[in-house]
């Protein structure tokens, strides 16, 4: 089995490669490819892969190229996870949002939408790739905005993309550790977009054990969501919602806080991941040792508090076991194997959210099998939340839209639209601004 890399000179490809090296079953990841525009990139983490993978059986075999279709031909499974701009490009969407006075993030309100911009046409061109060269391919998207990638994608690639998260799984792990629930027998009922979900119910053995956390001040108070949000807020909403979500019921706070900050979360990540790259092209040098440390360098500094470092079946289990590289695993093992799974997964909608047509990429519990990611019935959103979807999913299709025609007023359109820009003015001057400091922006007109 051969799996395609993209963007594999990036930071989180040894988690990725990691994960692959714990499955010896048959039907595993034989043969890695990783592609990279920066060679330098690929080198560095040829390097650190290699280390992880001296005296260890059955390594999958690594070899890396900057050839796109080389990498692509013959793939049985394509992991996109590029950053088009690279870290530069995501501390020029928070600082050109944040100079505004709107807020400035990887994903979430006008940084977001400036990354789409300039990673759909990116991601937009690789789909048709996949569509010519590795019909049969699954593609999982780890690129962000994950929601809005997948859906560029699957207007190429239909059903046989599937983007991943590790947010919503983060989340059900906390609360069902936080309610003594074993995660094995736990169903979180969870849907939204991508960075953008809310957990309405726990069901375990037929039970919504929910009320019990929303209930009990000192269970909400001690796991992150529960003290990012407040005891009160989330008893008002009486729903837990993806951490994400502090940006919007905290819009002003999150905007000053990073206003306030002497380096962005890009900016800073920026500047230790150019550290890492010298450190591990440079002969001598453990890379491994290098990239470890670099990596709980990152997640000790998280800017959220609330990370961690580390039909029939309908209401089986989620699989809450891992972080995002153990969810891809599980993801292809699934699909591979047949090995019948039930994750949080990006896909399109169906039926699920009746709100939305049956092509929108949406976030839910899926069951996973060979036959692919099929979304599950859950309960339906309450209005509030059924409106910040619909107004971020009207965003997100206006970014694809201005991405194919190319027209700028899309693009102001796009940022006018998100409930986190408060002015059209101000979405005038976010595309001008957005447009002198990033290259990828050119094509709007
Ligand atoms: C979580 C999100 C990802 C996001 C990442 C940012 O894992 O699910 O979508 O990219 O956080 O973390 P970073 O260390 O890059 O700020
Ligand atoms: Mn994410």
């Amino acid at each position: 089995m051969k799996l395609s890399i993209l963007g594999g000179g990036g930071f989180r490809v040894p988690l990725v490669y990691g994960a692959l090296l714990t499955d010896h079953d048959e039907g595993r990841i034989t043969e890695v490819v990783l592609h990279d525009v920066d060679d330098r990139r690929l080198y560095a983490v040829t390097r650190v892969l290699a280390e992880q993978a001296a005296g260890i059986p059955y390594a999958p075999a690594v070899s890396a190229t900057t050839n796109l279709d080389e990498a692509l031909g013959g793939a049985d499974f394509v992991f996109s996870a590029i950053r088009v701009g690279g870290l530069e490009g995501r501390a020029n969407d928070e600082r050109v949002a944040l100079a505004e006075g709107v807020l400035g993030q990887e994903t979430v309100g006008a940084g977001g939408i400036a990354y789409g911009l300039r990673t759909v046409p990116v991601a937009a061109d690789i789909a048709r790739r996949v569509a010519r060269l590795a019909p049969d391919a699954w593609v999982i998207n780890f690129t962000n905005p994950a929601g809005l990638v997948t859906e560029a994608m699957s207007r190429h690639l239909g059903d046989r993309v599937i983007g991943i998260c590790d947010s919503p799984v983060g989340l059900g792990r906390r609360i069902t550790r936080v309610l003594g629930t074993d995660p094995k027998h736990a169903f979180v009922d969870y849907v939204g977009l991508n960075h953008l979900g809310w957990v309405r119910a726990l069901r375990v053995a037929g039970r919504d054990e929910l009320p019990r956390l929303l209930g009990d001040p000192v269970l909400l108070g001690s796991f992150e969501e529960g003290r990012l949000f407040g005891a009160d807020w989330l008893q008002s909403l009486g729903a837990i919602p993806n951490e994400y979500l502090h940006y919007y019921y905290f819009n002003r706070e999150t905007v000053r806080a990073y206003q306030e900050v002497e380096r962005t979360r890009g900016a800073f990540l920026r500047d230790q991941q150019a550290r890492f790259y010298t450190e591990a092209c440079a002969p001598g040098v453990s890379a491994l040792r290098a990239w470890d440390r670099t990596r709980a360098e990152r997640e000790a500094t998280y800017m959220a508090e609330n990370r961690e470092s580390s039909g029939a079946g309908e209401r089986e289990p989620v699989d809450l076991s891992g972080g995002y590289e153990k969810v891809a695993l599980a993801l292809m093992r699934a699909i591979a194997r047949d090995e019948r799974v039930t994750l949080i997964l990006n896909v399109r909608n169906r039926y699920t959210l009746p709100v939305l047509d049956a092509d929108a990429v949406i976030e839910v519990p899926c069951l996973v099998d060979a036959s692919g990611a099929h979304p599950l019935a859950v309960d339906p959103l309450p209005g509030h939340a059924t409106g910040l979807v619909c107004a971020v999913k009207a965003v997100e299709r206006e970014v694809l839209a201005a991405a194919e025609s190319g027209s700028r007023a899309t693009a102001v359109k796009a940022f006018a639209l998100h409930p986190l820009v408060d002015s059209v003015s101000v979405a005038r001057r976010l595309v001008e601004g957005y447009a002198e400091v990033h290259p990828g922006l050119s094509y709007l007109e």
